[in-house]
Parts: structure tokens; sequence; C-alpha cells
């Protein structure tokens, strides 16, 4: 069995991260910021280290800035719905995923207008685009650093200088990106960035975050939270209405940990040379088509491909069924970006290696496919 779809979540996940999950849900046990005993405590204490080594990571200097949701879809509505009013207009990329693209729709009936800046070559885009859609009513700069589909990793630096001179707060999605490649939020201007904690992270699925910068308010998207009826809650605890999932996040702390002790550019090397493997290998077939960027370095750890016009959900089933290999086909929650690159609506099939993928996991994925595209 080889897992190649560390794009949708990864697999396995560090040692340390079982352990933990299990040691804070039999060990901690108590609801953080509910209670003063010593159990609600010791929760407290580890949601609070967790928000710090996210913070370390992303260059945040404020970890309360940093507000534990679900998933990075629960970030992205929470920082759309709650920013952007009737009459403001925001500028995104039609390369998204369909937690952008679909907040976006809903917003645009409640009198919010929206440009789509068109994907550039390989799968980039043009950030003169983008400064030359923001307009006096642009309230947002809302753009995903690497699509799911992809993988091209988007210039958000060049982005967030824009935004900064502008004065338009740049929100980016990091859900592709975040533990994958290095990410400052104090250099590249980033004022909002939605995050997920089971991809590249190492998190359990069911963690994500948020980050805010200073002096942008964001209002709850559900109601509820700590504390007495009336009582004012700040960020981040505002944002965290109902209990959270402390053993989920004390698991991201312990993936996040994990992390840093082996270092972003390490791991990420791991994965380029993987990527870079795979590229080579697919774009020498001739019936293999590969969406976006062959550089390898300008990419994350994916790599959608077709080969010639077979369907991609039966070279996925294929792959699964006859040969233990696990990726994934179709439209990746992501339309929007397969009507950019032309691969709409049938989709492609996506691999994506991980930290704990070996080599001889890609020969072997690399030599199926071959296998597959010779058969017709
Ligand atoms: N957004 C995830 C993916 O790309 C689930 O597969």
């Amino acid at each position: 069995m080889i897992y190649l779809d560390n794009a949708a979540t990864s697999y396995p996940k560090p040692e340390p991260v079982y352990r933990r999950v299990d040691e804070v849900l039999r060990h901690v046990g108590g609801n953080p910021g509910r209670g003063s005993h010593r159990m609600a405590l010791s929760a407290g204490r580890v949601i609070f280290e967790v928000r710090e080594s996210i913070a370390r990571l992303l260059n945040i200097k404020d970890s309360g800035r940093v507000a534990f949701t679900k998933n990075a879809t629960e970030s992205i509505n929470l920082a759309l719905k709650g920013l952007l009013k009737s009459g403001d207009h925001v500028v995104t990329t039609a390369i998204e995923h369909n937690a952008v693209v679909n907040t976006i729709k809903a917003l645009e009936k409640k009198g919010i207008k929206a440009t789509m800046v068109g994907m550039g070559e390989n799968g980039t885009i043009e950030p003169k685009e983008i400064d030359d859609a923001v307009g006096k009513n642009t309230r947002l700069v809302c753009i995903t650093h690497a699509s799911n589909v992809l993988g091209t990793i988007l210039p958000v630096g060049d982005v967030g200088a824009i935004c900064h001179r502008k004065g338009v707060p740049l929100m980016v999605d990091v859900a592709q990106t975040v533990g994958a490649v290095p990410i400052d939020v104090e250099t590249m201007n980033i004022d909002i960035l939605a995050g997920t904690g089971h991809k590249a992270l190492f998190g359990p699925q069911g963690t994500g975050f948020l980050y805010i910068r200073e002096g942008i308010d964001i209002p709850p998207l559900i109601d509820g939270g700590t504390g007495e009826v009336g009582e004012s809650m700040d960020i981040p605890e505002r944002l965290e209405s109902g209990t959270i999932n402390t053993p989920g996040i004390g698991g991201l702390g312990a993936g996040v940990e994990f992390l840093m002790k082996e270092g972003v550019i390490r791991v990420r090397e791991y994965e380029e040379n993987l990527i870079g493997r795979i590229i080579d290998e697919l774009n020498g077939i001739k019936s293999i088509s590969i969406i976006g960027t062959l550089d390898a370095s300008k990419r994350v750890s994916l790599v959608s491909f077709n080969i010639a016009d077979r369907d991609p959900g039966e070279i996925g089933y294929i792959l699964d069924n006859e040969f233990g290999i696990m990726t994934r086909s179709g439209l990746h929650c992501a339309p929007s970006a397969h009507r950019a690159a032309g691969t709409y609506p049938g989709g492609s099939v996506r691999v994506s290696p991980g930290y704990f993928n070996s080599v001889s996991d890609i020969e072997e994925f690399i030599g199926v496919v071959r296998k597959i595209a010779r058969r017709v």
C-alpha cells in the first residue's frame, strides 16, 4: 500500500502526534477556559502552547491573534463573512478552492462585488493584475498561496507589497503551503492567514486556524463562547465559540514541533526531490499531460495530470484497486482552478507525496503509471 494523497491530508502522522492526542485526551482531560480547576488550566496551557508554536513557525508577533477553527474552510468563511459588507469589493483569483469561491459567491448575493484575476502562465498569477484590479472600494485581496490543483507557489510576497502600498489587507489561503514552504507574515505582508492543521503541519483532521493582524476586527461566525452572559471577549476566544478540539489541537502542536525540529527547508527539499522525479518521468510519457509548471522548485508537493483523454476517476481507481496506490482524482473541490487549467469538467489525477514517502514509493508509482498509460 502506498499513500500518495498528502495534499488531501498527510498520512502517516509523526509518532509524537499520535502520542500527544492520546496523552491530552487521557491525561489532560479538562475543558480549556471553562473552570479554574487543575485539569481545565492544563487544557488551557495546551491550547496556549500550540498558539505559540504556530506563531513561532509563521513569525506572528502575538500568538493571541491566532484563533483555532476546525479547518481552513471555516477560517476562510470566518474571515470573508466577517470582514466584507455590502458595497465592498474583493479581489481574488481564478484558481481558488471552493472554500473561497463559494463563500465569495454567497457574499455576492449580499451586495459584495468581486474581481477574479485570471491564471497566468504555468498556473501562476501576475501581481500586476492584482494591482490593476484594486479599486477605491477594495476592502480585501484574497488569494491562495498554492492551488490544490496546480500546485504552483504564487508570489504572495509581491502581492503583499502591493497591498501594503495600497493600504488594502491581504488574506492568504495557506491550506496547501503552511508547513510545506517557509511563511513569514511580516516580510510577506500577510494580514489574514487561513490555515489547516492536517496537511503539511502533520496535525489531526478537524484542526485549523486563522491569523488576524492586530487592528483588524472580525466578528464570530458562531455565537456563544466562554464567560458570563454579556461579558465581552477578545480575539482569539471570541472566535472560538463552543468547546474546542483540545486533543486535536494538542496533536497539531506535536506536528508543528516535529516540523520545526526537522526544519521546513529540509522537508521542502526532500519533497521537491520526489516531485521533481515524478515530473521528469511523467513528462517523458507521450500520452501524459501535466497541469501547471514543470519546475519542481516552483511547486508544492503535488502533481495533477491526465493520461490522454482517459477518465481520471478510472485511473485513480486502477491505481488503488489494482496496485494499492492512493491518489485523488476528479475536481479536487476546485472546479474554478480546473476551468482555468482547461481540465473541467473531467478534472485530473493528483499525486501528492509527503515527507514519509520513500524514493522507491515514487519509482513504483511511476512504473505503474507507465503500465496504465500503455493500456488502451
Ligand atoms: N482540499 C483538500 C484537497 O485538496 C481536501 O484534497
